[in-house]
């Protein structure tokens, strides 16, 4: 633990030196200044700042971000200290709500194994360097979430509308403002989480053959779909994050130092068992 932070705390320093040179270098470490940010917006109950009006369009969410601070590790209170205007600036797009809000009204929507989508979302309403202009941001977030169309048979999310909603939001971002044409998506940034990412599809052989959306290419993609590359679909700017688990774990199962107990492992996703077996006994929902 001890070294974690010390290596988060140096990691910290270094991004504060790269963060003061000019837009090639931030560009040139963007992958793990863009961790950090994550790993700060995740981990920091933020003092969130009203901004200013904006355009009606894209006037910023008034959501309050729903992760409480789990932790308080000397590094991430070192960095809340830090100014926000050392952080990188990312501008989150406020798209209708038929591309995100809209699905919350399943309640499985912000809770299951892929609601990293939703939780990142929210993390970065109240992220400190979140930019209310898009003109100062370094990077550009849009909220899409195409895992919560669940199917009621098995519980599992049905990806067939995810390429034609994440094409309709990109097309929305890109002829509302000019950001995405500027760098043709790459300082923009999706959360793709789940199995096979950003190919959007469940199975592996159709997931490949489908391949990344060629729009998003060029993009930066939160996965949590982590095997050894490479792999076709991890061929865009991947990051890797891990899956969601939902911060009031920790009522029902407190830390080992806290309670005593006999189950020590804590597993959400699917058992491949034979004959293979997808109602859903086997799926952790
Ligand atoms: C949800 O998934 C089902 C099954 O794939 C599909 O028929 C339906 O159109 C999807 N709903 C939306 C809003 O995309
Ligand atoms: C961005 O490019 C697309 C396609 O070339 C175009 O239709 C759109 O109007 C452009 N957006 C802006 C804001 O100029
Ligand atoms: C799968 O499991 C369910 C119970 O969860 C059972 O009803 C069903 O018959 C099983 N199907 C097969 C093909 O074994």
């Amino acid at each position: 633990m001890k070294l974690m932070a010390r290596r988060a705390q140096l990691q910290h320093h270094q991004c504060h030196q790269h963060l003061s040179l000019k837009a090639l270098h931030l560009w040139k470490y963007y992958k793990w200044i863009l961790w950090l940010a994550l790993f700060i917006c995740l981990f920091l109950t933020t003092t969130t700042t009203t901004p200013t009006s904006y355009s009606f369009l894209f006037r910023p969410l008034h959501l309050k971000p729903l992760l409480p601070a789990k932790t308080n590790p000397p590094a991430l209170v070192e960095s809340r200290k830090s100014s926000s205007a050392a952080l990188p600036k990312i501008y989150v797009y406020e798209l209708p709500s038929r591309y995100n809000k809209d699905w919350l009204s399943n309640s499985r929507c912000d809770s299951h194994l892929f609601a990293s989508e939703v939780a990142i979302h929210e993390a970065l309403l109240g992220y400190p360097g979140r930019a209310v202009d898009p003109n100062e941001a370094d990077f550009f977030f849009v909220p899409v979430y195409v895992s919560c169309n669940f199917s009621t048979p098995n519980g599992f999310p049905s990806l067939h509308h995810a390429r034609p909603l994440l094409s309709s939001a990109v097309d929305f971002v890109s002829s509302h403002l000019p950001f995405w044409n500027l760098s043709h998506g790459r300082d923009h940034v999706f959360v793709a989480s789940h199995d096979y990412g950003a190919c959007f599809h469940a199975m592996e052989d159709v997931a490949i053959a489908d391949g990344i959306p060629e729009f998003m290419k060029r993009s930066i993609i939160l996965q949590t779909f982590g095997v050894r590359p490479p792999h076709p679909c991890q061929q865009a700017e991947h990051v890797l994050i891990p899956p969601y688990v939902p911060p009031d774990i920790e009522d029902e199962w407190p830390a080992p130092e806290k309670a005593r107990r006999d189950i020590f492992v804590f597993f959400r996703g699917k058992m491949e068992v034979r004959p293979k077996n997808v109602s859903g006994r086997f799926y952790s929902k």
